[in-house]
């Protein structure tokens, strides 16, 4: 026979008997080592082992940690600041309100516009909320501001002016 059908016998032979064997069988250390080498092994190993579980545990607590952190952070920051993102961020990023020149007024109408065309889902609550920190975000230039607001009386006084007009022409005859 030859030395490759030796060992292959000697396989076949020994697979069912490895079979049966109990894992603690493979922690017997091999024979040629004395009972103290083979303890000072085994206490190594171990020793290893806790230390590379000690290490993962330290890891997947700073990893936590730092997650804990991240959502205080987070949760930490301004109403107006949270509601942007959860409103707005889906479509615009922040360069969006920096080319926005706009006062309060302004802010406020781009708000109720992105709510009603663009279905940005803003609650009732939250358009002051949302128009006021955009607004404190980015302030307007020039008279952008002052504009806003007489466009806003003159809406307000002219929208009822016909209305007045004819009341008083009905109660001349
Ligand atoms: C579903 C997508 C979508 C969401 C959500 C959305 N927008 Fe818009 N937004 C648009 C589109 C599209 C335009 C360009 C057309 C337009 O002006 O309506 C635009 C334009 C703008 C403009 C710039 C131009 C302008 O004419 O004033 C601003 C500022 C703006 N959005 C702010 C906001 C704010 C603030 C929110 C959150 C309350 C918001 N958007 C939510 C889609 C969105």
């Amino acid at each position: 026979m030859t030395r490759l059908s030796l060992v292959i016998c000697a396989l076949c032979l020994a697979a069912p008997v490895q079979a049966e064997m109990d894992p603690s069988d493979y922690e017997v250390p091999p024979a040629d080592l004395t009972p103290e080498e083979a303890e000072a092994l085994r206490v190594r190993i171990a020793a290893e082992i806790a230390a590379e579980r000690a290490r993962a545990q330290a890891e997947a607590e700073a990893r936590r940690a730092a997650e804990a952190e991240e959502a205080a952070r987070l949760a930490a920051r301004p109403v107006g600041e949270r509601l942007v993102e959860a409103r707005c961020a889906a479509c615009h990023s922040v360069e969006t309100y920096q080319q926005a020149n706009q006062g309060w007024l302004g802010w406020r109408a781009t708000v109720w516009r992105m709510d009603l065309l663009n279905g940005a889902g803003v609650d009732a609550g939250e358009h002051g909320l949302i128009a006021d920190w955009l607004y404190a975000q980015h302030p307007p230039t020039g008279g952008r501001a002052a504009l806003e607001w007489l466009a806003f009386l003159f809406v307000i006084v002219a929208l009822p002016l016909p209305w007045a007009l004819w009341r008083r022409r009905k109660q001349k005859t």
